[in-house]
């Protein structure tokens, strides 16, 4: 953590507290107001509640030419994505991932070409469409490793996380307040429903907040299609390929849909934003998160709509390789914001 970067938030914060023009925006405000003195883990835990949606910073008097030089989404942005890096286990990618746009590319490259490797050596002697490609035994053997890695870290991140911020044993109540808070995105509302000043400067919008929306019900509902493939593939007996009127088709259609609507909303609200008001810094690699997310969509649908066509061995290298690369840098890319997110505002309900 950068102690210049902290200690620039710690004065931030106290300005604040002494102004608290901004009480009703978010739950950062209300936080800040409980207590006196801010020690590191204090402002980590507000940067970590902060949404982002810049209603302070067009409110503020003290913004600059004011001396104060106010900026609090800013600095709670690099103190957020700091506090991300140096909590990760293993430390060093976090760095990567968050902030180079190369990164992530070179690494779904590379994964995309581990598909295509596997997919040569590992060539299974039948099977329909994708699995001619490569075996579900085969899949199997890539996917569940590369899915219960990232899971291990992220807990492992999260139990530091926690530790840091001073948080309690996590009762039911505290977790389903943050749940219906995270469902809801209620922090990007602007406090009285209007919706945040993303990249509408002091103007309001709700779009950010309903693009992610998209993305997130978008996101959990290619989750439950797998999820329900797999249940298929072992309790029914059920082999892939499905048609359309079955549950992984029924789920994950609209899911990736709406995942790839939503993402390349995102991408395209971030070109109109104003980058001074989040850590500019990690702009690039924010970008290439949110073009991966539409990536992982699209190629799932292309090759779902190229079924029967010479595509498919293609597409399966392509579709298969950007949700390996996905997953594996989950725990490292900006990704990691949702589970950050919901401990911070499970960490906010135990202070209520
Ligand atoms: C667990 C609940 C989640 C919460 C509370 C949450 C919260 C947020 C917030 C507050 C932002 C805007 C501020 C920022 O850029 O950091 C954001 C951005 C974003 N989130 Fe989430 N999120 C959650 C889960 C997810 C999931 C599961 C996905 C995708 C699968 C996702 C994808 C995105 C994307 C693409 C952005 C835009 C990033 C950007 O503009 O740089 N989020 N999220
Ligand atoms: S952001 Fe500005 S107006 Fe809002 S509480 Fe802080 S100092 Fe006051
Ligand atoms: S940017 Fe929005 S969410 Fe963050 S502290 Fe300001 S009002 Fe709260």
């Amino acid at each position: 953590m950068s102690l210049d970067t902290i200690q620039e938030a710690r004065r931030q914060v106290e300005i604040c507290n002494a102004c608290r023009y901004c009480e009703g925006y978010c739950a950062v405000f209300p936080a800040i107001t409980r207590q006196k003195a801010f020690a590191d883990a204090d402002i980590t835990q507000l940067a970590n509640l902060c949404h982002n949606c810049r209603g302070c910073y067009y409110a503020c008097q003290y913004t600059e030419p004011h001396e104060f030089a106010l900026n609090l989404p800013a600095v709670l942005a690099e103190v957020r994505a700091d506090s991300w890096q140096d909590h990760a286990w293993p430390r060093g990618f976090a760095g990567l991932f968050q902030k180079s746009g190369a990164a992530i590319a070179v690494a779904l490259a590379l994964a995309v070409a581990a598909i295509l490797y596997l997919a040569q050596a590992l060539r299974p002697e039948e099977g329909l469409g994708f699995y001619a490609v490569l075996s579900h035994g085969a899949m199997v053997a890539i996917f569940a490793p590369a899915f219960l890695f990232p899971l291990a870290a992220i807990a492992l991140s999260l139990r530091g996380y926690w530790r840091a911020v001073g948080g309690a044993p996590l009762r039911a109540a505290h977790l389903i307040a943050a749940l219906g808070d995270a469902a809801k995105l209620r922090n990007l509302s602007g406090g009285q429903g209007q919706g945040c000043n993303f990249e509408q400067e002091d103007r309001f919008s709700d779009a950010r907040r309903r693009l992610h929306q998209a993305v997130l019900y978008g996101f959990l509902l290619c989750f439950a299609a797998t999820s329900a493939g797999t249940v298929m593939h072992y309790a029914l007996g059920w082999e892939a390929p499905y048609g359309l009127f079955t549950p992984p088709k029924l789920l994950g259609v609209p899911g990736g849909m709406l995942l790839a609507a939503g993402a390349l909303g995102l991408a395209w609200l971030k070109t109109r934003a104003d980058r001074a008001l989040g850590a500019a810094r990690l702009w690039g690699g924010e970008m290439a998160f949110v073009l991966m997310l539409a990536l992982v969509a699209l190629t799932g649908l292309a090759l779902y709509a190229a079924t029967g066509t010479v595509l498919v061995p293609a597409l399966t290298a392509l579709h298969l390789g950007f949700v390996l690369g996905f997953f594996l840098m989950t725990p490292y890319s900006k990704m990691v914001h949702g589970f950050y997110r919901l401990a911070a505002l499970a960490r906010d309900a135990q202070g209520k």
